[in-house]
């Protein structure tokens, strides 16, 4: 059959990905916690010491500005903060094994990295306010939403071009996912959602991810399908030929996007959050960047 062929073609690619570290693998299982201590994340990242490295940089740059050295990990992490620290780490780690994949024709590997980023930031942020079933996954969900595009460009150039040509062919009559299912009869969404699994990530945040663009009401869905439109209309967007309001200030399409969503969120404190947590991690040594 059609449909599955292609997913089993685009699923077959996945051991083609630079490997997981170890750690890395554990972080994410990491997500499907409630909470995790200081001790048990300082443990983890000592494991690699080129994370740990990257980590006590960071708590010594500028972005911190400490007047004393911050020596260890566990130091690190009380000035940094548990959940924000865990989300760098697990972006820096990610954004790494991105970096080592080319860009192919129509695609950048680091616009797609920065949209996962800037996708998992404003999750982070919007879950707090928007309600939802499982908040602590909204920075994973949001980072992992779309690597079923990075998969369909990787296993299947061809079809992600005929994609592409349906999609320009007659702007706005389609989406970017009705362009997908025509050509493959499945989408990146599932594909996604498909590859968590194989990554054993907690299972809210596969659903989350696999109902990003039909999202389903009061779930993490809602939140990450948010984040992402919000994403692209300020101007992260990984997809061709996308529309950024550019003579818009972002706060307005902020206020635009989220308040119908939520109006206790303040659209200009939404913003200098995610531009601070964008800043962070383009701070850390390892930059997102390529
Ligand atoms: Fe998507
Ligand atoms: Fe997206």
């Amino acid at each position: 059959m059609r449909v599955a062929s292609f997913e089993v073609q685009i699923l077959d690619r996945l051991t083609d990905l630079p490997p997981f570290s170890p750690v890395l693998i554990k972080l994410l299982g990491t997500f499907g916690q409630t909470h995790i201590s200081c001790s048990s994340l300082a443990t983890l990242i000592e494991q690699d010491p080129v994370l740990a490295g990257s980590v006590l940089r960071l708590a010594n740059s500028a972005v911190y500005s400490q007047r004393e050295p911050v020596t260890s990990i566990s130091g690190a992490i009380n000035l940094i903060g548990i959940d924000r620290l865990r989300n760098v780490v697990t972006a820096l780690s990610v954004s790494q094994m991105w970096k080592k994949l080319p860009s192919a024709d129509g695609w950048s590997t680091a616009d797609f990295n920065e949209h996962g980023l800037a996708t998992a930031i404003l999750a982070a942020s919007l879950a707090e306010d928007i309600p939802n079933d499982f908040g602590e996954g909204a920075f994973l969900a949001g980072l992992l939403h779309d690597v079923g595009k990075l998969l369909i460009v990787m296993a299947v150039p061809n079809e992600y071009k005929e994609i592409v040509r349906t999609y320009e062919v007659e702007p706005g009559i389609k989406t970017w996912i009705q362009c997908e299912r025509e050509v493959l009869n499945t989408d990146h969404a599932v594909l996604s959602a498909l590859a968590l699994e194989q990554w054993k990530v907690a299972e809210p945040i596969r659903r989350a991810v696999a109902w990003h663009h039909d999202p389903e009401p009061k779930h993490l869905s809602k939140v990450v399908a948010l984040a992402d439109k919000v994403a692209n209309a300020i101007g992260y967007s990984v997809l061709p030929s996308t529309t950024v309001l550019v003579d818009t200030p972002p706060v307005e399409i902020i206020d635009r996007l989220v308040r119908p969503e939520c109006t206790r969120i303040s659209p200009a404190d939404l913003l200098e959050h995610f531009r601070n947590e964008m800043d962070v991690i383009r701070g850390a040594p390892r930059t997102l960047r390529s």
